[in-house]
This record gives C-alpha cells, sequence and structure tokens, in this order.
C-alpha cells in the first residue's frame, strides 16, 4: 500500500484500490482504479487527437513536476532524478573505445520538460513522442578509460554534462495487458534521438591528478568543441536518458491504466488477436 510515510488527500486516496496481495508483506502492487484530477483522457479515434495526447502528457508531466505521491512513492522525486548506475563500454576496434561508470548520478531540469507531440499508433501502440528540455543537467560520479576528441583520459571524480535547449525525439514500444478491468501499457523498450543546443560540462580529476592545468585546458577545449563533445560521447549520454526514462515510464503506466489516456484503446487480446500487432 502507499501509507508508508507518504501523506495525501482523501481524494486521491480515494482513486487507487489495493488488488494484488502484498509479496511477502514488502511490497504491494496498486493502480489507479478512479481517474485523477489531473490527467485528460483522448479519443484515438478522434482526428484531433495528437493535439489531445500531447496535452494529456504534458499535464501528467507537469504534475509529476509538482508531485504525485503514489507515483514518487514507486519513483522517488522527479527533479532531481536519480539515476542508475551506467555502466558503458563501446569497442570499435580500437579506433574509439570509451569505458565509464557513472554511480550516484541525478538528473536536473525534467520537471520544465515541454511536449511538444505525443502520437499513439493505431496499429500497435507504439508512442512517438517529441520532447523539449530547456537545461538537462547529468551530475555524479564517473569512472572513465579512453579518448574522447583524441584525448586519452584514464580519471575518476566529479563531473556534470548540462545539456541546454535539448530535443528528443523518442521512440517507444509497448505491450498492451489487462489488470482488472483496464489495460496497461507495458513499456518494453525506447530509442531516443537528441539534438542539444549547447553543452557545458567538467570532469574533475580527468587525469588522475596529474595536472591540475591540463584538467582546465582539457574541459575548456570540450566546452569549445561541444559539437564534437556532444557527439564523442552521444552513445553514453542516449544510453544514460534511455535507461533513466525507461524506467519511469514503466513504473507510472504500471500504476497509471492506459484507458485514463486513451478512452477507445482496445483490450489486448483484441490488439493481438486480429494479428495487427506482433
Ligand atoms: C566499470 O565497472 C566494471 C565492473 O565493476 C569494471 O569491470 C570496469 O573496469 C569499470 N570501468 C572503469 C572505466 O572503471
Ligand atoms: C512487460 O514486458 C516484460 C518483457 O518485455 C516482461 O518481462 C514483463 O513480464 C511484462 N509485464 C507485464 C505486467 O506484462
Amino acid at each position: 500500500m502507499f501509507n508508508n510515510g507518504f501523506t495525501r488527500s482523501a481524494a486521491v486516496l480515494k482513486g487507487l484500490l489495493v488488488v494484488l496481495a502484498c509479496v511477502s508483506g514488502a511490497q504491494c502492487l496498486d493502480y489507479y482504479t478512479e481517474k485523477p484530477s489531473y490527467m485528460q483522457t483522448c479519443r484515438i479515434n478522434d482526428p484531433e487527437f495528437v493535439k489531445c495526447s500531447t496535452t494529456s502528457i504534458q499535464k501528467l508531466m507537469d504534475q509529476l513536476g509538482k508531485g504525485i505521491p503514489e507515483v514518487n512513492a514507486v519513483i522517488g522525486p522527479f527533479d532531481p532524478l536519480k539515476v542508475k548506475e551506467i555502466q558503458f563500454a563501446q569497442d570499435n576496434q580500437g579506433a574509439v573505445t570509451l569505458h565509464a561508470n557513472l554511480t550516484e548520478m541525478v538528473a536536473i531540469g525534467l520537471s520544465k520538460l515541454v511536449i511538444k507531440e505525443s502520437k499513439v499508433s493505431k496499429k500497435d501502440y507504439s508512442w512517438e513522442t517529441k520532447i523539449y528540455i530547456p537545461k538537462l543537467r547529468l551530475e555524479g560520479q564517473y569512472k572513465m578509460a579512453g579518448k574522447i576528441l583524441l584525448i586519452p583520459l584514464n580519471g575518476a571524480g566529479h563531473m556534470f554534462i548540462e545539456i541546454e535547449k535539448l530535443n528528443i525525439l523518442m521512440r517507444t514500444k509497448t505491450r498492451l495487458y489487462e489488470k482488472g478491468d483496464f489495460t496497461f501499457y507495458n513499456v518494453t523498450k525506447i530509442r531516443m534521438d537528441l539534438t542539444p543546443g549547447g553543452v557545458k560540462t567538467n570532469f574533475e580529476n580527468i587525469f588522475n591528478g596529474n595536472s591540475k592545468e591540463v584538467e582546465r585546458s582539457t574541459n575548456l577545449f570540450f566546452n569549445e568543441n561541444w559539437r564534437e563533445f556532444f557527439e564523442a560521447l552521444r552513445p553514453l549520454i542516449t544510453e544514460t536518458v534511455e535507461t533513466t526514462l525507461l524506467d519511469i515510464l514503466q513504473k507510472i503506466f504500471h500504476l497509471i491504466p492506459a484507458n485514463f489516456f486513451v478512452e477507445d484503446i482496445p483490450k489486448s487480446t483484441e490488439l493481438y488477436a486480429k494479428g495487427k500487432a506482433n
């Protein structure tokens, strides 16, 4: 249940129902059975669906920024958001090699996220979402070995990457399933295409403390050549953002029925029986 230290209004509580038994007394799997007041429901067969869906997802994001106790109980705070540990390895037959481990990471700025367009496919209920984030800051501890812009690096310490005017094209695969009388999205896969408008960065201790002066000039070099810097780190940054958002979206959409977003969504049996989707 959601009664571990969270206070919330009776109205919010009313929308919840404990459906499944608690697993060994530790974790209960709850979901909304009444539509929360901040949600806007759309019909996929409506010609204005994309417009409606864009507003609907924006409202959810705005509310997430303000806090939704039942959701935050599962995902934690939305901004700053805790990022899972990332272990990254890129080996291109020796040409570009980069190994990085990111820990104690947070993402700052998601509460200012703008949904520019939210499309849902009638065929397989995959999504295509255009997102804009004015400023996304990834900050934490790094350990890195490899090369960025031909500079051999071998360091560990605190780092941040601040991406300004970030446009994201997000493609999401889903699989519908039912709980009780509701249909839910199981978010199974995410692919992101990131287009930054600017990048600021700083890696402390980038040469394992060998020279503060060289460290400063290297970070300056990265900032002056931020486009090339971003391209070099694109796979790492993309993986970080994808992993983070996939986890969040999975958790949110196990809690909130898809029917509250798309009123006329088919049941999974209808959709998959037709052989319309895999
Ligand atoms: C990242 O962590 C893994 C597992 O702990 C380790 O094998 C690898 O060497 C680390 N990479 C770096 C660059 O420190
Ligand atoms: C969601 O999909 C994953 C695999 O993609 C699967 O392991 C999991 O059981 C699914 N969850 C539900 C509730 O259907």
